[in-house]
């Protein structure tokens, strides 16, 4: 049996770990819209209501199944495009208008959503959770200025994905970097793990000595992963570093639907504006280079992490990190009512 083989979670499309999830640009929701969004084929409705929150349902009506982003926003609830059955943002029916019972209509599910760093997140485990959004650890006060990043798609995993910037391996051969270097992991809950560089900065290598002065330890190039789909890497000279949340969701077919948020410290004023600005365009130019490099190879990978090498010790520590995690989003939903009673039928005896 090869390291493969022996992995349950890694890589498998069918399991998506309890996780905050990136849906769409909060700016394309506008008030008293509602959109239509997937995570890995489970389909949702979001939609901002009149106080302008966002809420997350499933998105067929149980009536016929129309799909509910064609609705009305009436306040906080929405309406069905088709026979105009209201649901709350709970998702239960609360208006049925041709006088039915609409207590007796089974509740949709209800998802937990935030609006974060110009994104719509939703929760997929257990809602009476309170764990919070991603953010680069140096910045966990919260003071940013963003800025997202072009939206881009990959025909693998985001696992795959996610493994790109913790390969060290692969920095000289795709990329041609000369910089060597050695990513100490380490696992900080049942959802994050870091991995940090702890090789000094900078290389012995000519081109790098104009930099020297400017690294006081190891090269800066810091990771942090949450649910095995969600990165910031952090990097750059001691006294400026750069900020990228790689936000990923599962597409269909196994592939990859990720959007790029560019970060850095807020700076106020008018000078501290312009200065974050640039420094978020070079940002953007950096989140680019490392988005691009690896294109072809994620069109035809068929991922199959069969003989891990030494330097692949980063990638063994994140793959058994990511085993470990739990996964509640398909089992949400219960059997309808109806169906359980039709099967239940006594047998017509002859
Ligand atoms: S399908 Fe939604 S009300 Fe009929
Ligand atoms: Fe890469």
């Amino acid at each position: 049996m090869n390291f493969h083989d022996t992995l349950a979670n890694f890589g498998n499309s069918e399991f998506v770990p309890d996780g905050w999830y990136w849906l769409a640009d909060s700016r394309e929701l506008k008030k008293k819209t509602a959109k239509a969004a997937e995570i890995a084929g489970k389909k949702l409705v979001i939609y901002r209501s009149e106080s302008g929150a966002v809420y997350g349902l499933d998105a067929h009506c149980p009536h016929m199944g129309a799909h509910l982003c064609d609705g009305k926003v009436e306040g906080e609830a929405i309406r069905c495009p088709f026979h105009f059955w209201k649901f709350d943002n709970n998702g239960a029916c609360t208006d049925i208008p041709v006088g039915a019972d609409h207590t007796a209509i089974e509740r949709l599910n209800s998802y937990k959503i935030r609006e974060h760093l110009g994104l719509i997140w939703v929760w997929t485990g257990d809602p009476t959770e309170e764990v919070p959004l991603p953010l680069p650890e140096e910045l966990e006060d919260g003071l940013v200025s963003t800025r997202l990043g072009t939206p881009f798609e990959k025909a693998c995993h985001p696992n795959v994905v996610m493994v790109n910037a913790i390969d060290a391996h692969h920095f000289t051969s795709v990329h041609q970097l000369v910089v060597e270097l050695n990513m100490k992991p380490e696992e900080r809950d049942a959802y994050s793990i870091t991995f940090d560089n702890t090789t000094p900065c900078p290389p012995d290598h000519w081109l790098f000595s104009p930099l020297r002065r400017f690294y006081k330890k190891a090269l800066t190039y810091n990771l942090k992963y949450w649910w095995g789909h969600t990165g910031a890497v952090t990097l750059g000279p001691d006294f400026l570093h750069f900020h990228i949340i790689f936000a990923l969701r599962p597409g269909m077919n196994g592939s990859t639907q990720g959007q790029t948020i560019l970060l850095t410290k807020n700076r106020k004023g008018m000078l501290g504006k312009a200065i974050n600005a640039c420094l978020l365009e070079i940002t953007r130019w950096v989140g680019n280079y490392f988005a691009k490099g690896d294109t072809v190879i994620f069109q035809n990978i068929d991922f199959a992490f069969k003989n891990p090498i030494k330097a692949d010790k980063p990638i063994v520590h994140f793959v058994r990190h990511y085993e470990k995690m739990r996964s509640s989003f398909f089992k949400q939903k219960s059997m309808p009512s109806e169906e359980i009673k039709w099967s239940r039928q006594p047998e017509i005896q002859a």
